[in-house]
């Protein structure tokens, strides 16, 4: 298949050309118009094609809590949102605390997932040995903040033996917390690399721009940041109540212009949604009792809300393709080839049509939670077809079920 006289934008290139797929692999890239070409091919003229989004951070909630979402439900939003690899989050139940669990989970995702997918393991009181031993995953997730279940750790010497084996670790932690695991983390002789995830305040920006600065560290240490917390404040949490109601919470507009310049200097090294979908009953009953549920979807959303900002700030979209997809793959040493619309790569990609205005609306979101508290928001940008392992899987609103995903390797 060749996908013709299209704009290829990845971390390294933004021009004109066609690109032919072939077993699942870009097969060959031309910069000049192929006239001869009558095989099957896709018209991509006005329209940009990205290497598929990945989302290093979901909570796809199965198995045990179906009722939110499971990865059948979660991979098909992924894809509808042009997300082509996710890495889903250990907080299910049983929580992915043992070799076992994790390959339970593994049959499950080989089962149902549409789309690229990687499991992260969950650092638990007791589960240290099962963390040396955990195979092909992007991390370990070490909770130190509230967080949906029961997986907050608070004994700093299980964080110091966690950073001693993780291989790589990835924090749920805010501010001061953040700040306390990095002095333990530099005391051990930052023996592990490390990740912070959904950043949300100025401080832990700064903190990670001041490591950075360091030679030894600056490979070790990295960070994503989600659209919520780039998009909204508390004053969204107070309107909209349990539908803004997330953790790391929603922080002030200091905090959002931090984060936005720590995109523009890259000290924020990509994009992640913590899509975590709750019931609408859930949510609710939450606003009725006072009982948070963390959590809101996302993963459909990351791509035209980032993008409108993009438009809105005439950034350089190459940048914006290193943090949907390639900065990931860097970061979490993903051996697969992908990220990057090259020869002999992996033909995990998206075509956008980058003239498109509309609006978010929930309705035509495919979540199983049915709600997004993006409700009627204005977006430039939307996923036109979605391609994973060489054969179209989403276009147009149609799903293609082509069994065509798998998990990822890691180094
Ligand atoms: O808002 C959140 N929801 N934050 C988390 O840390 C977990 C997540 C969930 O699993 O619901
Ligand atoms: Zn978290
Ligand atoms: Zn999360």
């Amino acid at each position: 298949m060749w996908i013709k006289n299209i704009r290829l934008i990845d971390a390294y290139t933004d021009r004109i050309g066609n690109v032919e797929i072939q077993d699942g692999k870009i097969k060959t890239i031309t910069d000049q118009k192929p006239l001869s070409i009558t095989d099957r091919k896709i018209d991509g003229r006005g329209k940009i094609l990205f290497p598929g989004f990945i989302d290093p951070h979901v909570h796809f909630r199965d198995p045990g809590f179906t009722h939110k979402e499971d990865f059948f439900t979660g991979t098909r939003s992924a894809i509808a949102g042009g997300v082509t690899t996710i890495f889903d989050m250990p907080n299910t139940k049983p929580a992915t605390f043992t070799r076992e669990i994790l390959e339970e989970k593994r049959l499950i995702a080989r089962a149902k997932a549409q789309c690229h997918w990687g499991l992260y393991f969950g650092a638990g009181i007791g589960n240290i040995q099962e963390i040396e031993n955990m195979k092909n995953v992007p991390g370990v997730k070490l909770y130190l903040n509230t967080t949906t279940g029961n997986l907050k750790m608070d004994d700093k010497n299980q964080w110091r033996e966690i950073f001693r084996v993780g291989k790589r670790v990835s924090l749920h932690a805010e501010g001061d917390t953040f700040a306390h695991a990095v002095e333990i983390w530099l005391e051990e002789g930052a023996p592990c690399p490390l990740h912070l995830c959904h950043a949300s305040l100025k401080s832990e920006v700064d903190l990670v721009r001041e490591l950075k600065k360091d030679r030894a560290l600056v490979s070790k240490i990295s960070m994503e940041a989600c659209p919520h917390h780039l998009l909204m404040t508390h004053k969204e949490l107070e309107a909209y109540g349990a539908y803004c109601c997330m953790k790391p919470v929603l922080a002030t507009q200091e905090d959002v212009e931090a984060l936005w310049k720590g995109v523009e200097d890259e000290t924020i090294d990509f994009f992640a949604t913590d899509h975590a979908p709750h019931t609408k009953t859930e949510k609710e009953n939450s606003n009725q009792t006072g009982i948070p549920v963390y959590g809101i979807p996302g993963v459909e959303t990351l791509f035209p809300l980032i993008f409108t900002q993009w438009i809105e700030r005439g950034w350089d979209l190459k940048k914006f393709a290193a943090m949907m997809s390639q900065k990931a793959v860097k970061i979490f040493s993903i051996k697969d080839k992908k990220g990057a619309i090259k020869e002999g790569f992996d033909a995990d990609l998206v075509i956008i049509d980058p003239e498109y205005h509309g609006k978010i609306e929930a309705k035509n979101l495919h979540s199983k939670c049915g709600w997004s508290s993006y409700e009627g928001w204005d977006i430039v940008g939307r996923v036109e077809k979605t391609i994973v392992g060489g054969a179209v899987v989403f276009e147009n609103e149609n799903f293609f079920e082509r069994l065509l995903a798998r998990e990822i390797n890691f180094s």
